[in-house]
């Protein structure tokens, strides 16, 4: 199994990638996580990003690409993995198919939570990370709409793409994702 789930700032990524991680015993990467401790850690990554992350714009590809790559040849990856926060750009959804053929694998699935912006924002705002000051979260989420559409249409044109609806509690759109997954 090896997964991707795309959305929205506050869509749930991380929240129903934890849950499916648990459920197929596999791990859960997410790169917003990665570089939020990176920050809290004051380590060289940390402290090239920091600026990035406040401001709610992406880190650059290439910074992300070659620690996906990393991430993905670490032993506990070899039974599956889920992504979370990667791939983030049309570019990104490229290069890791690529890696990915050079392993003789690939994504089994993607999978899409839509939600209209106004629920991104509601639920980022109760959350309260360090990046989700009003202006870095609005500036999130512009960039998401942009970026997105294309590595929708990347993701579809490969029948990959399940879209689920994100704007439902926790358990009901972990049901619809294990749903469309079998
Ligand atoms: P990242 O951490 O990926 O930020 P994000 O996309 O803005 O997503 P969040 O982590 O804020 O939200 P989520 O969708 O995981 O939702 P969650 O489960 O937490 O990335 C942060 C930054 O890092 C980016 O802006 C960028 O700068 C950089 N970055 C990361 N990856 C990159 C890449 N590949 N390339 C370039 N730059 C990159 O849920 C949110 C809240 O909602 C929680 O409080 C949760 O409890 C609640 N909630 C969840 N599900 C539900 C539900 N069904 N009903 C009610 N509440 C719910």
């Amino acid at each position: 199994m090896r997964l991707v789930i795309l959305g929205g700032p506050g869509s749930g990524k991380g929240t129903q990638a934890k849950k499916l991680s648990e459920h197929f015993g596999i791990p859960w990467v997410s790169t917003g996580d990665v570089l939020r401790a990176e920050i809290e850690a004051d380590s060289d990554l940390g402290q090239q990003v920091s600026e990035t992350l406040a401001q709610g714009e992406l880190v650059p590809d290439s910074l992300m690409i070659d620690f996906i790559k990393d991430r993905l040849q670490q032993t506990d990856t070899a039974q599956g993995w889920i992504l979370d926060g990667y791939p983030r750009t049309a570019f990104q959804a490229e290069e890791l198919d690529f890696f990915l053929e050079t392993l003789n694998t690939q994504v089994s699935r993607v999978i899409w939570l839509e939600l209209p912006a106004h629920c991104l924002i509601e639920r980022s705002e109760y959350r309260g990370a360090i990046d989700d000051n009003p202006d870095a979260l609005r500036r999130r989420i512009a960039t998401s709409l942009e970026t997105t559409m294309p590595m929708l249409e990347y993701y579809e044109y490969r029948q990959r793409l399940v879209r689920v609806d994100g704007n439902q509690p926790v358990d009901d759109v972990k049901r619809e994702i294990l749903a469309a997954l079998r």
